[in-house]
């Protein structure tokens, strides 16, 4: 257990990620956190990193900062996408050591597990094969940021961990249909066909017709990510890095353990938003892997399993769009 009076530093709260593990722990009592926007603290200079850990001495660190993307921009900003990552989680990680952090837990994603390896993806098949080349910058700076924490503790004892979530969606997700996730662009793209508005860019320019990229066929996981903020907080109170490495895994995946196609989940989303119209597959686009599934056997033996339906998720994610978009 952790003592509510310990400070937390949690990195990147502005973000999806962040903003809802920082609702998850002030709604259970942990008011002494320690936050800083990207304009207050650039965690990839070293120097600032430095002395905000010098002034703050955090008990505490969660790193959910990180340059964040889909295909398009892991695959064109791809020098920025392994340089910032790598300088954030390595600034942080250094820093919490030096400052005598008790416990430091780092976001990592499911882009770190090999291209072809088995599904669903346990734990121990992190660097078993080749990556995808399009994020392989960005996977091989959360490696490197797995790596740190398992080897800090190997060689100094500290209590540093790595967390690997599913695919996430929810409250401050990107509906930019540019740069966006699947999921919050089929919201999108079904609430503007739906109200006969034009999207930014892609085919759905008929009212009454959304057109999906690829097949729909290929399987999907994702997670609410107020789930995600709660397992992080199941983490943080319930396990330390030791339960990892002595099991002779350097990470703990985080999902549902359910997948589904993107067809269905396309079908899910028009029924939510209340559209009528034709889903239309282009299967001239490129479908990616067929399947992407974490095996999280592990966290759910140690006791957490997530709680909110994909159903229920979605619905709450399209009421907070519909907020925004008004
Ligand atoms: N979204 C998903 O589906 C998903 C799935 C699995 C894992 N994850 C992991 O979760 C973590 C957070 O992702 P997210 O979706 O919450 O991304 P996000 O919404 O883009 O949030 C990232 C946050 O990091 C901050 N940041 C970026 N560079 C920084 C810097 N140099 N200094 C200080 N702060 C910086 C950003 O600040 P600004 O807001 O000012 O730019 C933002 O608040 C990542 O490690 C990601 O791999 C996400």
């Amino acid at each position: 257990m952790i003592d509510k009076n310990k400070n937390i530093y949690l990195a990147g709260h502005k973000g999806m990620v962040g903003s809802a593990i920082l609702r998850m722990l002030e709604k259970n009592g942990y008011n002494n956190l320690i936050l800083r926007a990207l304009n207050e603290l650039d965690l990839s200079r070293q120097n600032e990193v430095e002395n905000f850990f010098n002034e703050e001495k955090p008990d505490v660190v969660i790193i959910a900062a990180a340059k964040v993307g889909g295909i398009l921009a892991n695959n064109t900003y791809r020098a920025e996408f392994i340089y910032d990552n790598l300088m954030i989680e390595s600034n942080i990680i250094q820093a919490s050591h030096k400052a005598g952090t008790e416990k430091l837990i780092f976001l990592g994603s499911s882009c770190i597990y090999p291209k072809l390896a088995p599904q669903p993806l346990k734990e121990e098949y992190l660097l078993s094969d080749y990556l995808e080349f399009t994020n392989e910058p960005y996977a091989i700076a959360k490696i490197a940021g797995i790596k740190l924490c398992e080897n800090y503790y190997r060689q100094y004892g500290s209590n540093f961990f790595s967390a690997m979530p599913t695919n996430l969606f929810g409250i401050n997700d990107n509906f930019n249909l540019e740069t966006s996730h699947v999921l919050p662009a089929l919201i999108r793209k079904f609430h503007e066909a739906k109200s006969g508005q034009r999207s930014e860019v892609g085919s759905n320019r008929n009212a009454g017709r959304v057109t999906i990229w690829g097949t729909g066929k290929p399987k999907r996981e994702f997670l609410f990510v107020d789930d995600l903020a709660e397992a992080i907080l199941f983490l943080m109170e319930n396990v330390d890095a030791k339960d990892l490495y002595e099991q002779g895994i350097s990470q703990i995946n985080i999902g549902t353990g359910e997948d589904l196609t993107i067809g269905e989940l396309a079908e899910m989303i028009a029924g939510i938003v209340g559209f009528k119209g034709e889903i239309v597959y282009d299967s001239s686009k490129p479908d990616g892997t067929p399947r992407k599934l974490l095996d999280v056997s592990r966290i759910h033996e140690l006791g957490w399993h997530h709680k909110t339906s994909l159903e229920d998720g979605i619905r709450k994610t399209y009421e907070w769009f519909k907020t925004i978009k008004n």
